[in-house]
């Protein structure tokens, strides 16, 4: 039997990521870890100095914490679609769960009582309040507010009202939890390596001879105060999402291979702490090649443009160029990745078709196209592969810039019409002042008088010249004669 490569589960909040989904081999999960973590203990630096981009697609180990990291990106720049990762299917559900019941709670209080399945009298609501703080970027524990959060854990259980057979009921729990004033102890043997834990509320630290503390952090984060929750809520609504079952060793390649010209942002959790990558290799290699790519460029590829981000008490070496909080990168991308980037964001996970009019390329790249989801074929093939396929997207890649008559060209882009797909035309543009491609561009009326009026034109920078290519997306309606 085959292995499914990934396991997509749709997602209950949000819109699916059908760029992820389609490529990704969507199969039904068949792990059977029956628990996890119902909350986290990370620390996280959220704040990036520096981006190539406003959109960044982030991947993420998906424990509870992500949503911390969330709030802190979504608070300086956009996510274009977020990839939820883990081996662990409870843990994925358990986050579409939290998702879910942040955006139908109408404020931070109410989450906080779904949550935990406690009701909260208002002078510990007020308490609360008073861990508020101005901005979501940084989820770790305060030295001064140590006290203060103990104390307000220990009345929080005190004198809040716990439901234990909802809890139990809510989260399949398969023991019983145990009230305490430092939060709710759970001992679990089927958690990961941790067999029990204490919950809490505000209290970050742990004493010597404490369980782990996973914490919601309140006052940080997503929690940080009532506008930052309230912004997280819509902005929840909104996101492209996710959620992909399996060891990320596995499904990082893959998902890397699918957003390759995206600039992403990636979430690792404590994954690749030493503590982990002792025991498994696989883990400690896969770290290894994610630097790598991180920071290789052309002639190497792929260029991946990425801020890596860990739970800061791993204390992981970060490349360079990949530090959320480093300087500005020395080298940026080449003027492939840079261009086919504009054209990954026109392809969304249709079916759909690269031509090209140099066969060494194919034959380089071993028959696979550089793109995600599209196959590759020698415009002399075109018309047999439109009879034996149905593609919704057509992207013939600088025929003209490689030497293809004007007429041959033209009559390659008509079948392309007749076809019904979308028709995407990037070509080397004459005006260019780039020597290297001087003879060899074309105009963008040229690609007008064979396809008529474009649905987009995006002209794309060279090293040396602002409008070196140019980018054309036609969306033609079956009916429309082909002139
Ligand atoms: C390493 S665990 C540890 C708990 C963590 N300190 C926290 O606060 O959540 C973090 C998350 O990573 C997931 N995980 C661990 N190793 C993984 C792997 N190789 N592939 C995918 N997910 C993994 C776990 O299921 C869990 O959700």
């Amino acid at each position: 039997m085959q292995l499914p490569e990934l396991d997509v589960l749709n997602c209950e909040w949000g819109a699916t990521d059908s760029l992820v989904t389609r490529n990704a081999n969507v199969v039904v999960a068949d792990n059977a870890w029956e628990f996890g973590y119902l909350l986290s203990n990370d620390h996280i630096d959220s704040r990036i100095r520096h981006t190539t981009s406003d959109e960044l697609s982030l991947i993420a180990i998906g424990n509870p914490h992500v949503l911390h990291l969330i709030a802190g990106l979504i608070h300086q720049t956009r996510l274009r679609r977020v990839v939820f990762c883990d081996f662990n299917p409870w843990q994925l559900h358990h986050l579409q769960r939290m998702g879910t019941t942040l955006i139908e709670s109408n404020d931070r209080f109410e989450f906080l009582q779904n949550i935990f399945c406690l009701k909260l009298n208002d002078r510990i609501r007020q308490q609360l309040t008073t861990l508020d703080r101005p901005e979501p970027f940084l989820v770790k524990p305060k030295w001064n507010e140590r006290k203060r959060r103990q104390q307000i854990e220990a009345e929080l259980w005190t004198q809040g009202r716990f439901d234990e057979t909802q809890f139990q009921r809510q989260y399949q729990c398969p023991t019983r939890p145990n009230v305490t004033d430092k939060g709710l102890h759970l001992a679990i043997p089927n958690a990961g390596d941790i067999s029990e834990y204490l919950l809490s509320v505000a209290r970050v630290d742990r004493r010597r001879n404490d369980p782990y503390i996973f914490s919601f952090f309140w006052g940080q984060g997503y929690l940080a105060n009532e506008d930052v929750f309230q912004s997280m809520r819509h902005q929840l609504q909104n996101l492209t999402v996710s959620f992909v079952v399996g060891d990320i060793c596995r499904t990082l390649p893959k998902l890397f291979e699918i957003l390759r010209y995206e600039p992403i942002a990636l979430w690792n959790s404590n994954v690749f702490k030493v503590h982990f990558t002792r025991q498994h290799l696989s883990l400690l290699k896969c770290y290894e090649s994610i630097a790598r790519f991180a920071t290789q460029r052309a002639p190497s590829y792929p260029e991946l443009d990425m801020l890596i981000f860990n739970d800061l008490r791993a204390k992981l070496e970060i490349p360079k160029s990949a530090r959320p909080l480093g300087k500005l990168r020395r080298r940026p991308l080449s003027n492939h990745s840079r261009t086919f980037r504009q054209v990954a964001r026109q392809l969304n996970g249709e079916p759909g078709l690269e031509i090209v009019n140099v066969q060494d390329w194919i034959d380089q790249d071993g028959g696979v196209s550089k793109l995600p989801g599209l196959d590759y074929c020698h415009v002399d093939q075109l018309d047999d592969r439109l009879v034996s396929s149905e593609f919704g997207i057509l992207f013939f890649h600088i025929l003209r810039g490689h030497g293809m008559p004007g007429d041959e060209w033209a009559s390659a882009l008509r079948k392309g019409v007749s076809s019904g797909a979308k028709i995407i035309v990037l070509e080397h543009f004459a005006g260019s002042n780039d020597r290297d491609i001087q003879g060899l561009g074309i105009d963008p009326n040229d690609v007008r008088t064979v396809l008529g009026e474009e649905k987009s034109l995006k002209w794309i920078p060279g090293d040396r010249s602002e409008k070196r290519n140019f980018l054309m997306v036609f969306e033609i309606p079956q009916a429309t004669p082909v002139r």
